[in-house]
């Protein structure tokens, strides 16, 4: 049976229209998601769409609907977009749906059992944008005398009553079991940001709200509906089958890896485990936090009117380019600054120039001197065998950075390998070789041919099709591209489809 591996997004808002910042997240679990099940995994890939609470509700009334038809809406644009950037999930989940309404229910019941929440009445600042409570310290003061958070977001003085869960009694043993799984937070510079949040001190969190009605009720009690990041978090079990764990998809919990941004880190890294274990649940094997985008150093808003589209920037400079930039620009983890010229750089330096031409230069030579056949591979030379160990080693050197989600550094030892054989066709010149010695020519451009299938394997869960028309190139069929395969040799002799460049210089309209 194949090794299981559930990898989460996020569950976006609906509150506005996707743009980068959410396509990033999802982009990068997809690149996680692919290449795992390129990599011999049974994979469930989940995202889906976070629909209640008051801010939702708030956004519905301004649009004149009802929350449930404005949600319905605006979890279509969260979907197109899923599809538009070309994502491979199993699952959409929509916090409105009756399967997680079930689940929250019994999480509720669950944790109510075991007296892990109780009534009391809650008194303090809230912030609807960032649907998150804080202590007063947290604060700063506006020159208008109001308060905010430290998001920025405006904070009101809320007293309701309300129910809690007994966060302050899992100070303890949250820390002793970050202790225990030491890759739980990544980066580990997160982590320590986090084990010192939990050294503060926990209070208990207040986990349903009176105040509005757009929430899953609480059981017993429908005068209060769950705090919505209580509602949010169980999406993860939700989609896996929870309560019915004789559902196969059960066996997929813990998720191996639940991606966030660094401002949802709190609710993932603490909270969440918090009330898994709690509930008496395994808590997720991993939360990696990614930094965020900004444009030109801002933070992107509709009021700045900076916010970037991702179905635009596919459209301008191809899908592979722009899921290729992303995770490339900047190590996965890091803040970062989008631009239109580095996109456009990366992509003719890196994409056209190194690997396009690379290809295009093997695969026409193969076409023009070897009757369009695969070149049988001959004897070695030095060289020729230190050029195929590059590429057989990549695949562990790759696995071992993707398992820690460093997809930055894996494109760049990926990379490093492009630049060897870009440094080695020049070396072995075969093209002057076609009049001096054809038989050596032929082993060398069997040598490329071996290299760029590697690298085009390999590159596969960040440029999907892309690198499925460069296999296609090399005779390499449909069956035969898992990681896996990359063992058995390509077969001498085979036919290969006229040579097409794959990366064309993206050349920039004059304004
Ligand atoms: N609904 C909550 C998540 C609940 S998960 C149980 C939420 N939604 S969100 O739509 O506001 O944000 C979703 C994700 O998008 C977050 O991980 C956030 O970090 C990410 N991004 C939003 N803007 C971003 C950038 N500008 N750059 C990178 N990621 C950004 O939070």
């Amino acid at each position: 049976m194949k090794p299981k591996f559930y990898i989460t997004t996020p569950i976006y808002y609906v509150n506005g229209a996707p743009h980068i910042g959410h396509a990033y997240t999802t982009i990068a679990c997809d690149v996680m998601a692919r290449f795992k099940r390129l990599d011999g995994f049974d994979v469930f890939f989940l995202t889906g769409t976070d629909e209640h609470g008051q801010k939702v509700e708030q956004a519905a009334a301004a649009a004149g609907m009802s929350p449930q038809a404005f949600t319905d809406g605006t979890s279509e644009l969260f979907k197109a977009m899923t599809q538009r950037v070309g994502i491979s999930n199993d699952d959409f989940i929509r916090t409105t749906e009756d399967r997680h309404k079930r689940a929250c229910a019994e999480l509720w019941k669950r944790l109510v059992d075991r007296g892990e929440i109780y009534l009391g009445g809650y008194e303090g600042w809230y912030a609807v944008r960032d649907e998150a409570f804080y202590d007063e310290g947290e604060l700063a003061t506006r020159p208008d005398g109001t308060k905010v958070a430290p998001s920025g977001a405006p904070v009101e003085w809320v007293v309701e009553p309300s129910y809690f869960f007994r966060l302050s009694a899992w100070q303890d043993r949250l820390l002793a079991f970050y202790d225990a799984n030491p890759d739980f937070i990544l980066p580990a510079t997160r982590r320590n940001e986090v084990t010192s949040f939990v050294k503060s001190g926990l209070r208990d969190l207040s986990v349903s709200r009176t105040s509005f009605k757009w929430g899953i009720p609480v059981p017993g009690d429908p005068d209060h509906v769950m705090y919505v990041w209580l509602d949010a978090l169980a999406n993860y079990i939700t989609a896996a089958g929870f309560p019915d764990e004789a559902d196969p998809k059960w066996d997929f919990w813990p998720a191996d890896v639940h991606m966030v941004g660094k401002d949802i880190l709190r609710f993932h890294a603490v909270y969440w485990p918090a009330f898994l274990l709690a509930a008496g649940i395994a808590a997720p094997r991993r939360v990696f936090a990614h930094g965020w985008w900004t444009v030109a150093g801002e933070k992107m808003s509709k009021s700045l009117g900076n916010v970037l589209d991702p179905q635009e920037l596919a459209d301008t400079y191809g899908l592979d380019s722009l899921r290729y930039f992303l995770l490339r620009e900047v190590p996965f983890g890091n803040d970062g600054t989008f631009s239109r010229k580095a996109l456009v750089s990366r992509l003719n330096v890196e994409l056209a120039n190194d690997l396009g031409n690379l290809a295009q230069r093997s695969l026409s030579l193969i076409a023009r001197n070897c009757d369009g056949r695969l070149p049988d591979s001959g004897p070695r030379t030095q060289d020729d065998a230190i050029m195929v160990r590059l590429a057989d080693v990549l695949l562990d050197d790759v696995r071992a950075l993707m398992d820690r989600q460093a997809f930055g550094d894996a494109l760049e030892e990926i990379w490093r390998v492009i630049r060897a054989a870009n440094a080695y066709i020049d070396r072995q010149a075969p093209w002057a070789l076609r009049k001096t010695d054809p038989v050596r020519m032929a082993h060398v451009l069997r040598v490329l041919a071996d290299v760029i299938r590697t690298v085009a394997t390999l590159l596969q869960p960040f440029m999907p099709e892309k690198c499925g028309a460069m296999l296609d190139q090399l005779g390499v069929g449909a069956d035969a591209r898992d990681f896996a395969a990359l063992a058995v040799p390509l077969a001498d002799g085979i036919v290969l489809p006229a040579p097409q460049g794959v990366f064309p210089r993206f050349v920039e309209e004059a304004e």
